[in-house]
């Protein structure tokens, strides 16, 4: 059996996760609001026509961050459309994603959805077919107390108090020819810096994220990155990151998918530091990760202009679940420069959470290792030693058969190790070296795996991936030993107490 060991001290943490790191994305998009989260007519449904069924996943993934209303939507969406009276709204085109939207769900009603969720609602402004003025009132709308147009009208619309959005997108992947009004890196780090210096004017107690480059596979990475920090450096807190990870010809490559998520975000931090110097500037400009996922990008044909379509509605493996497990390993091991991750997205869309219109909700395979992370990812992610084997991978270059992350939350006295076993063919033994503990004692070990990694998750068969309870070797002399089997997510949690 192949072999694995993981020294883990208490003295080497990579940092501490900013609990914005388990944040996620809700879009105007296919389903993903109407008939997702929102479905009047539904049996579930509550007073505002919210699916409470949903809020119920919704609760247990433990969001603090959700990212809204797009995604491309939002490059041609006139936020004005979806507030006030609903008989009054507009029916628009969305040229995004080529359907009708009815603007029946706009800033104020998402606003009530995330508290509902218990979650805050990340808000992007449209910096395509919008201007820095329009991004301004719509801050002024959701965040001024009252005695101005625009918050008068937030009042009038049922809102007494701001809405208080922290967080704010400057645009969507804007350097992407998908994207209405894509722009050069030139123009977006003059239009995004005019829009940001109007936005902070009017409240100074905001973020804001700069759009970096859509995938580090864009033409224009990392040359992008530079250009607009240059523009815009002092104006912004992040940078965004986007990137889904597609099942390639070879298994290997996908499962390595980490690695290239792990250069990424090493590429772009060089970028934001060397503007950084450039600058002589005394502020980092760190990463939110807004988009990231498991998404095969299937090419699909819109040609019917409706409402709530689906679009984009993957659904998901057990070996897309251990991918996405592999990245959350990844993002928590950056937890130091990641400060926002949001995985895209929440509901239909290449979701963790499917819901039938008029019908049942069901957890994709996706959902269990998001679920475990949010739980128990929260706390100081140890710098660890791994030696375990390694495979080339064309795409990646080598990688680990074990990407693992360990987590130890001082308050709960608890470690959390994840672990993904890539091994296609065998089941590798890791050791793990607590010594730097003591008083270590298993809590709880939760396998996900399968005999056949296509097997999903549906309406017939809603719990046929999802994670089984394992043991664990009795702790020997601040050893513990676990088999991790073949293509497995690992979750395990142990008590300890660190020596004084
Ligand atoms: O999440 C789906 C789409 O992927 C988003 O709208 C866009 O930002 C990205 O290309």
């Amino acid at each position: 059996m192949k072999q694995a060991k993981c020294l883990i001290d208490k003295d080497y943490a990579v940092g501490t996760t900013d609990h914005r790191l388990f944040s996620s994305f809700i879009e105007h998009l296919g389903r993903a609001v109407y008939t997702g989260i929102y479905e009047p007519g539904h049996h579930s449904a509550d007073e505002q026509g919210f699916r409470r069924d949903v809020l119920g996943l919704v609760h247990e993934l433990n969001v603090p961050l959700v990212r809204y209303p797009g995604g491309n939507f939002v490059s041609g969406y006139n936020w004005t459309d979806g507030i006030g009276p609903v008989k009054n709204r507009p029916k628009r085109l969305d040229l995004a994603w080529k359907s009708i939207e009815t603007n029946e769900i706009g800033i104020d009603e998402f606003v009530d959805w995330c508290k509902k969720a218990n979650s805050q609602v990340m808000a992007a402004v449209n910096l395509g077919t919008g201007n820095p003025v329009e991004a301004g009132n719509l801050v002024e709308y959701c965040n001024h107390p009252s005695g101005t147009a625009w918050s008068d009208l937030r009042r009038q619309n049922g809102h007494e108090l701001p809405h208080d959005i922290k967080v704010w997108c400057l645009g969507n992947e804007m350097d992407g020819p998908w994207q209405i009004g894509q722009l050069s890196a030139e123009d977006y780090g003059k239009k995004a810096r005019e829009a940001a210096k109007i936005m902070r004017w009017v409240d100074p107690r905001i973020e804001l994220v700069a759009c970096g480059s859509s995938a580090v596979t864009m033409p224009t990475f990392p040359e992008w990155d530079r250009i607009i920090l240059e523009h815009l450096y002092e104006q912004v807190d992040y940078i965004s990151l986007h990137r889904y990870y597609g099942h390639t010809a070879e298994t290997g490559d996908f499962l390595g998918s980490f690695v290239d998520m792990d250069y990424f975000i090493h590429a772009i931090s060089a970028t934001a530091d060397y503007v950084k110097a450039m600058k002589r500037s005394k502020k980092t400009v760190n990463i939110s990760f807004d988009e990231w996922n498991v998404w095969y990008g299937v090419e699909e044909s819109y040609d019917v202009w409706e409402t709530a379509q689906p679009r984009i509605e993957q659904t998901y493996n057990l070996l897309d679940a251990l991918v996405l497990g592999g990245l959350l390993c990844t993002l928590l091991k950056n937890c130091d420069r990641v400060k926002i991750a949001c995985i895209a997205q929440m509901v239909n869309a290449i979701a963790p959470i499917l819901t039938a219109p008029g019908g049942s909700v069901i957890k994709q395979s996706t959902y269990y290792p998001f679920q475990q992370v949010s739980a128990y990812g929260r706390g100081e992610v140890l710098q660890t030693i791994v030696t375990c084997p390694v495979y080339e991978s064309a795409i990646c270059g080598e990688v680990p058969v074990v990407q693992s992350a360990v987590v130890w939350n001082r308050e709960k006295e608890e470690i959390c190790v994840f672990a993904l076993n890539c091994d296609q063919q065998e089941d590798v033994e890791l050791s793990l070296d607590f010594r730097s503990f003591n008083a270590i004692r298993p809590l709880e070990y939760m396998v996900l795996d399968g005999p056949d990694p296509m097997a999903k998750n549906s309406f017939a068969e809603p719990e046929k991936i999802k994670p089984r309870p394992a043991t664990v070797s009795e702790p020997d002399g601040g050893f513990v030993t676990v088999i991790l089997p073949k293509l497995s997510w690992n979750m395990m949690r142990f008590a300890v107490r660190a020596n004084s």
